[in-house]
């Protein structure tokens, strides 16, 4: 099975480098053309699509994944044309090339499609109706991957973390080794979900889609996120208490919770963000785990990296 992973130094496309290898030859690409680390990198901007299905062409994968997203909620509010040319414009791109290419793809999509605004976990079946650009963005690159007529997965997952990239609890370490007191938005509810999580699934997926047919009832739509449910401010006490416990955080600092009116940001946020996973757990037979889980994993990452830096070898 030969991969080509788009995106291969975000949150999500790092994790990916590391569950995708086993599964066969895997080509690497960022927007830059070079990652973290060394080794070969090809190049590909989603901004760009004759470049992208070039390169669709010439590599002629198996799969194509996409982990490259315009992630900027906020700023997506001041560019929503480019938020959609990347989010949407390119995945239509994408999927011309993997259906005259015979590629699949498997893409990540958001809990921004929808409107928060329900009281039990949404379903893939819910109808979407995101409240900023770049929900708006993502929703229509679902839209045009399944237009495509491409073979597909689509993934979406809410609340990513992990021990590298930008997300919430790496800035609120950050937050909490300068200040006393930290407020906290307790109003908005979700599932923190690691990078891990969603590559190890990734992985797991591809692996019982080898063979496939066309017409395997298996692809579609699905939601991927940690079992549980907690608030933001939720979050903060859980992350920062294994901080203290794992020596990565010297004291607590004070939380204070406080409600998403009191806290505005340019994209209005979903309130409630929790997905129903039961279709991929039953469908691929598979396990989430409870997000605090991942939680105290990438604390422990955190903690084991300070140490070794701290080490005078
Ligand atoms: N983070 C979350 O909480 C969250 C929640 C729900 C869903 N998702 C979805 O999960 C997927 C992975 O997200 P993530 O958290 O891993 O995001 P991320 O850490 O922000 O990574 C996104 C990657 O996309 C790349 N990218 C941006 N514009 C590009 C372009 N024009 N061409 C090529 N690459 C480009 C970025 O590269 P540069 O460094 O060059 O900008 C970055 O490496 C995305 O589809 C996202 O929408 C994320």
């Amino acid at each position: 099975m030969k991969i080509l992973l788009l995106g291969a130094d975000g949150q999500v496309g790092f994790e990916l480098q590391r569950s995708l290898a086993v599964l066969g030859p895997l080509k690497l690409a960022t927007r830059s053309g070079t990652r973290f680390g060394d080794g070969d990198c090809l190049t590909a901007d989603l901004g760009d699509p004759d470049a992208l299905q070039a390169l669709i062409r010439a590599e002629a994968p198996d799969w194509i994944v996409n982990a490259a997203a315009y992630t900027a909620v906020d700023q997506a509010e001041v560019e929503p044309a480019l938020a959609q040319r990347i989010n949407a414009e390119a995945l239509a791109a994408i999927g011309a090339a993997a259906r005259a290419t015979r590629a699949r793809v498997l893409h990540f999509s958001s809990d921004y499609v929808f409107a928060g605004n329900a009281t039990v976990p949404w379903r893939e079946t819910d109808p979407t109706a995101p409240l900023g650009a770049y929900g708006r963005s993502k929703c229509a690159g679902e839209q045009a991957l399944r237009d495509s007529g491409a073979e597909h997965l689509i993934l979406r997952t809410a609340w990513v973390f992990a021990a590298r990239g930008h997300n919430f609890l790496r800035t609120m370490l950050r937050l909490a080794d300068t200040l006393d007191r930290i407020s906290v938005v307790d109003d908005q509810i979700g599932s923190p979900t690691t990078a891990a999580l969603i590559a190890d699934i990734s992985a797991h997926l591809l692996a019982q889609l080898r063979g496939a047919p066309a017409d395997d009832p298996r692809f579609g739509t699905y939601h991927l996120t940690a079992s549980g449910q907690t608030s933001w401010h939720g979050f903060a006490r859980a992350l920062l208490q294994s901080a203290v416990d794992a020596k990565l955080l010297r004291a607590l600092p004070e939380l204070v919770a406080i409600a998403s009116a009191d806290y505005p940001t340019r994209a209005a946020r979903p309130a409630w963000s929790v997905l129903d996973t039961h279709k991929l757990q039953n469908t691929f037979a598979l396990h989430l785990p409870h997000w605090q889980e991942g939680m105290t994993t990438v604390i422990r990452q955190l903690a084991d990296a300070a140490a070794r830096d701290a080490s005078p070898d």
